[in-house]
């Protein structure tokens, strides 16, 4: 049994409003809504899922609506944003002049030495960050040799991010109507970013127990007193990757659960059985893991980081297609086959919700 993680597999947030993120993540950011379906832990709250043309592993966000969340705020324990992906500089430019246009303020683009980045928030307040996939991580290390270098940011790096000026006024000249196929944010995600005490403690859990391969022993390049480390699967490439900042527990609060915050996240596994040995070896190493969960696309079991952080491990498949076709995927609303049965009593909970007409 080839007991590997494959990679990042979803990520699921909390929403206050699903009406407005369905909006945002299919008309601004231009996601495909693949599902609409309610948390299966507690069907009065609506499941949203958006991602590529099927939600393949890899592209796949997703939020809980929880209608009365107080605003969270990013802390130990917690990711700190997410990253999704287009192929090159001008598509990020592009994004910056698109979003900015829109009136959503945006950050950047900064230069991450490994990608080219812009930052803005979502209307919850969720972080989240556009990378380029290149020019990647031999940059500074061989191929062969990622990551057994503690590394400091290139100081003309740090000197061209404090150019807040040029910064500022760097975008692409033109207005952005249309997300071009060059700009699609369909190409999955890049990384997810997690705040965590001890980056030793994290590598041990990730590297040691998870099998997943250090790529950077790097610094924030924002603060660079503070180790940021970056972890990826197979090939390394963009949606492999996992990256901790390090934070002084003392200064640092826990994360606050909330509207705008990361819920969990989810690491990709081949099959049922491979997720079965997965949940032996964690619970022989002390770990506490969920019995296996039915999430009616995939299958899931859950369990924390050392900072407390739920980690999922999900199942490549089934996928999004089990119980829709391509065509209509996101359409109307799918219940899991046990609550069936009270589909009249959950939709009669659930707000109406206008999705975008599958393209
Ligand atoms: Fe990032
Ligand atoms: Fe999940």
């Amino acid at each position: 049994m080839n007991m590997t993680i494959l990679g990042l597999h979803h990520i699921t947030l909390v929403t206050r409003d699903a009406q407005r993120n369905v909006d945002f993540y299919t008309r601004i950011l231009g996601l495909r809504f693949v599902k609409k379906t309610i948390n299966f832990d507690d069907p009065s709250a609506y499941h949203l899922y958006y991602g590529d043309q099927t939600g393949s592993p890899g592209t796949a966000i997703t939020f809980f609506e929880w209608k009365h969340a107080l605003p969270g705020y990013p802390g130990m324990g917690g990711t700190h944003h997410f990253a999704l992906r287009v192929a090159d500089y001008n598509s990020l430019l592009r994004w910056k002049r698109r979003l900015t246009d829109l009136g959503i303020p945006v950050t950047g683009p900064y230069d991450r030495y490994y990608f080219q980045s812009i930052y803005f928030k979502d209307p919850d307040g969720v972080i989240l960050e556009i990378a380029t996939e290149g020019p990647g991580w031999t940059v500074d290390e061989p191929a062969d040799a990622l990551g057994t270098s503690v590394l400091q940011p290139p100081q003309q790096l740090a000197i061209a991010n404090r150019d807040e000026k040029r910064i500022l006024t760097t975008t692409w000249t033109e207005p952005v109507a249309e997300i071009l196929p060059s700009m699609s944010l369909q190409r999955g995600m890049h990384h997810i970013t997690a705040i965590g005490a001890d980056i030793q403690r994290s590598h041990d859990y990730y590297s040691g127990l998870l099998g997943m391969q250090l790529v950077k022993r790097q610094a924030n390049f924002d603060d660079p007193s503070s180790a940021h480390w970056y972890w990826g699967a197979g090939d390394l490439g963009p949606g492999t990757i996992l990256t901790y900042f390090e934070r002084d527990p003392k200064k640092e609060p826990p994360v606050r659960m909330g509207s705008g915050q990361t819920h969990h996240f989810a690491l990709a596994v081949a099959d049922e059985e491979t997720q079965l040995e997965w949940r032996e070896k964690l619970l022989t190493a002390g770990q506490r893991v969920s019995p296996v969960m039915d999430r009616v696309y995939f299958k899931s079991i859950y369990t924390h980081d050392p900072d407390g952080h739920i980690v999922e491990l999900a199942t490549i498949g089934p996928g999004f297609l089990v119980d829709e076709s391509q065509a209509d995927l996101g359409v109307s609303l799918r219940l899991p086959p046990w609550l069936e049965a009270q589909r009249e009593n959950i939709e009669s909970t659930l707000s109406p919700l206008a999705v975008p007409s599958p393209v």
